[in-house]
């Protein structure tokens, strides 16, 4: 059983922060050196971040520890820390002493202005930590940037590992319960709201929904164990469940436990099955929920290419006792074909709901601001079919993201364009070709004015038919959004 950290008084996790701050130990460090941005991979790497960070400073000694998880000389640690910071770094449990050495207990990575621990590097590579607590990775802040512009208010962090989504969601809602069926998962949890100075967050332990039956919630985030292999081991990504059926299970409940208007947003994996699309599997997920639904399948593997992955990911020590061909017996005697991934978002709402599914690899170090709520406000006003009339008193607005490209060659002693381009840069890109005439009329669409109101000036500005323009313009600002290139406010 590994060692498990402990809270100390609010004034030892000041100092213990402040001191990691004043170090550099800080996100931005990690985020602008290439090297720290992933953990060692095997001996090789691991010699030359040892090598890197050999001159002496606090920040290679706080590197070496709680990113590398390399045991350091407590000579040079005592050198480095301030005593009383040491202090409460011992007695919270984040490192030992062993002999003449200092060890660290657990993997601290920061994220944003806070820092989270986690298990360490070493225990994962061990491959026998059934409740192994991940740090926060790739996955874990994808989700976070993509629930980061939601309304929060009553928040649910569903398999809430070290704390991750829910301390950081902590400081915009009105309170916060994080919930895993792994008792070292609340144990973390509960330590990093300490460490981070988060009073708002509960901890309960339990499997999936069942710890807060009866409740309901305004965001529900999730990122499930959702790795589909023939074993469930590993707590942290493999679940007890057939294939994706653990997934379905989440999206089947979740509308139980939201209020009207309330999200959920997860990143999911799915199977395609012979004789199925990819499509439909989602649709049979969200159909009859009471909720609209927004997917973007960020990526597809076949399934070897996909069991090849996993296998590297999942047991990174262990790749030689495992043996791909059981794998895939497991996917073959299933028919499964492809496996899909990518981000889903629910809102609850009374009335016929919608669904809307891109494609469209995701972007996972973007920031998606409000993209969610734009996406379902613009895709609410387009599922209502309206004719042009209702459209009209609509008001477009072009999204802060989006860049007109223009190609333009020489001819004639003059710049000819050849092409015009809206794109949209950020998390979840799109594109389309435009012509002159649109995306002059694209700029005026600033959320100010209902489309009514634009169409009406430009009738007047070109002296063209009032019916004309509202009829190209409304084709124009329907393909626009249908695309979200344009939002369509209320
Ligand atoms: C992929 S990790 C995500 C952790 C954290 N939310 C993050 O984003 O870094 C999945 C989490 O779900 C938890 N979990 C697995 N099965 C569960 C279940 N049946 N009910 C609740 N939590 C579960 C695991 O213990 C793990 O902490």
């Amino acid at each position: 059983m590994a060692l498990m950290p402990r809270p100390l008084s609010n004034g030892e996790a000041r100092e213990i922060r402040g001191f990691l701050k004043e170090a550099g130990f800080v996100h931005d460090t990690f985020r602008h050196s290439a090297w720290l941005r992933e953990l060692p991979k095997n001996a090789a790497d691991l010699d030359y971040m040892i090598d890197r960070t050999s001159a002496a400073g606090a920040l290679n000694v706080l590197v070496r520890l709680f990113f590398l998880g390399a045991p350091q000389d407590a000579e040079t640690v005592t050198g480095q820390i301030p005593a009383g910071v040491l202090c409460a770094l011992e007695q919270s449990g984040i490192i030992r002493r062993t002999g003449a050495e200092i060890v660290p207990n657990v993997m601290l990575t920061p994220c944003d202005d806070l820092v989270f621990a986690a298990d360490s590097p070493a225990r994962m590579r061990a491959g026998d930590s059934e409740d192994l607590v991940l740090w926060p990775n790739p996955t874990s802040r994808l989700l976070q940037a993509f629930t980061a512009g939601t309304p929060s208010g009553m928040v649910l962090d569903l398999g809430s590992g070290c704390g991750i989504l829910g301390i950081l969601a902590a400081p915009r809602s009105r309170h916060v319960t994080a919930t895993d069926l792994n008792p070292r998962a609340g144990e973390f949890t509960r330590f990093n709201a300490w460490l981070n100075g988060a009073g708002n967050i509960e901890t309960l332990t339990g499997d999936t929904f069942t710890p807060v039956a009866g409740r309901k919630f305004d965001l529900i985030m999730a990122n499930p164990p959702f790795f589909i292999t023939p074993g469930s081991s590993q707590m942290y990504c493999e679940n007890n469940m057939d294939l994706d059926l653990y997934c379905r299970r989440v999206v089947r409940e979740t509308p139980g436990y939201l209020n009207e208007g309330g999200y959920f947003q997860a990143l999911v994996e799915w199977v395609q099955v012979k004789g199925q699309r990819w499509q439909d599997r989602i649709a049979e997920w969200v159909e009859g929920s009471g909720c609209d639904a927004w997917l973007v399948r960020s990526y597809a593997r076949d399934a070897a290419a996909y069991a090849e992955e996993r296998i590297q990911t999942t047991w990174p020590g262990h790749r030689s006792s495992i043996r791909f061909s059981d794998w895939m017996d497991y996917y073959r005697q299933r028919g499964v074909e492809e496996v899909h991934g990518g981000i889903l978002a629910l809102r609850r709402r009374s009335g016929e709901n919608w669904l809307r599914m891109d494609e469209q690899p995701v972007d996972s170090t973007g920031e998606f601001g409000d993209l969610v709520p734009r996406t379902f406000a613009t895709q609410d006003i387009l599922s209502e079919h309206p004719g042009d009339d209702r459209l009209l008193a609509a008001k477009p607005r072009l999204p802060k993201e989006a860049r007109l490209e223009q190609v333009a060659r020489a001819s004639g002693g003059r710049w000819a364009v050849e092409s015009l381009k809206l794109q949209l840069t950020g998390p979840v890109p799109a594109t389309m070709a435009l012509d002159q005439a649109v995306a002059g009329f694209l700029g005026r669409c600033d959320g100010n004015r209902s489309l009514g109101e634009l169409v009406s000036e430009l009738s007047a500005q070109v002296k063209a038919p009032y019916d004309a323009v509202r009829e190209q313009c409304c084709g124009a600002v329907r393909k626009l959004a249908e695309r979200r290139l344009l939002h369509l406010e209320r």
